[in-house]
């Protein structure tokens, strides 16, 4: 049953807020898993030109986007304030300063307009972009995060009910392609680049390393393979040999894949469930989705992703992840703040 702010009103209304790297975003969804407006003021312009993120820069924008991305998210959903049943943020992990912008800007409208407050890991709003807009969806199922800054394996025992199986040791799979696109001269971010060059190239071109692919090991690793690929652009730039970039990123992103589908198969045995979930924004890669499915397909899994808009950072996922947590009675008080490496499943 779903429980909203009073028992007149039909629909539960959630104001979603998410600011934890360089994307200012705000949605309202209803019930859980309608979105009725989901707003993202990307900063990704204004970071291009640095070849990543600068938090002090991210901070600054999401102090002048902030207010204008909510009141679009409400108009746009055609709600007031007083009709919302709870405000969900997002409080880590992330950078600081920027989460603590999403944070400072829920306290005050929650304290403003006596509205619950709802602190959401950003982790698991990766995990819940599933459920948008899937009516049918339900754990058990063993989610595979693989953003910019995660690369975890977590069973999914129940809404409320997280377990970690295993994460990277080092870099995060989306920190591996940025890297490895900037060192190609591709633009921030480079994980829709080398997904793009992929294409023309020969993923067998060249043997890069696989880490931690022994049966029994549900971690990664990426800055091994990271290194290999600086290091054969290196050695062919001395020798004054020309590269294929297409092959190198073809030959780099197969070496990721290949990981990230024998682990998350791994893991879906090891927890015995037949459902498997990608998320982040690496879950937008179009050949992470093909081999997956394929491999999916062979054992009898089923695999399920959310549309793109919902891979990279946005406000609706945060918003879902609210809404299960204030049916839980989870509410957070005004001393929420920013934990820049919150744990999944922290309380
Ligand atoms: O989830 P997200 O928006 O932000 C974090 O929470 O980190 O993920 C951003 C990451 C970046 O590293 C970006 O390069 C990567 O996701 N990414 C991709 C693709 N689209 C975005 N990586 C590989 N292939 C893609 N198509
Ligand atoms: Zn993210």
């Amino acid at each position: 049953m779903t429980i909203c702010k009073n028992g007149e009103k039909e629909q539960c209304l959630i104001l979603g807020l998410e600011t934890s790297c360089d994307e200012t975003s705000a949605a309202v969804i209803a019930d859980g898993r309608t979105v009725l407006s989901n707003i993202i003021s990307s900063q990704v312009p204004v970071h291009q030109k640095f070849g990543g993120v600068v938090p002090e820069i991210a901070s600054r924008k999401h102090i002048e986007n902030v207010m204008p991305v909510i009141h679009q998210a409400l108009s746009d959903a055609g709600v007031k304030l007083s009709d919302l049943s709870a405000i969900g943020v997002t409080y880590g992990p992330g950078l600081v300063g920027a989460l603590l912008v999403g944070v400072s800007a829920a306290k005050a409208l929650s304290f403003g307009a006596d509205i619950p407050l709802v602190g959401v890991n950003h982790l698991e709003g990766h995990i819940f972009a599933n459920f948008l807009g899937r009516p049918d969806l339900a754990p058990p199922f063993v989610a595979l995060v693989v953003s910019g800054g995660h690369t975890s394996l977590v069973h999914v025992k129940n809404y409320n009910d997280f377990e970690l199986l295993g994460q990277t040791r080092d870099d995060a799979a989306g920190e591996a392609f940025d890297k490895v696109a900037r060192v190609m001269n591709l633009p921030y971010p480079g994980g829709p680049q080398i997904d793009k060059l992929s294409k023309e190239g020969n993923p067998q071109a060249i043997n890069f390393p696989r880490a931690l692919s022994t049966k029994d090991s549900l971690e990664f690793s990426f800055s091994g393979l990271k290194s290999a690929v600086l290091n054969y652009l290196n050695s062919a730039a001395q020798r004054g040999e020309a590269v294929n970039h297409a092959d190198v990123a073809a030959s780099f992103q197969a070496a990721v894949v290949e990981v990230l589908v024998s682990k998350v198969i791994q893991a879906a045995k090891a927890c015995n469930v037949c459902r498997i979930v990608l998320a982040g924004g690496v879950a937008a890669n179009s050949e992470l989705k093909t081999q997956l499915l394929t491999v999916c397909n062979t054992q009898g899994l089923e695999l399920h992703y959310p549309q793109p808009v919902f891979c990279t950072d946005n406000a609706a996922m945060i918003a879902c992840r609210a809404y299960y947590r204030y049916q839980a009675g989870q509410i957070a008080d005004f001393r929420l703040n920013a934990v820049p490496s919150l744990k999944l499943g922290a309380r």
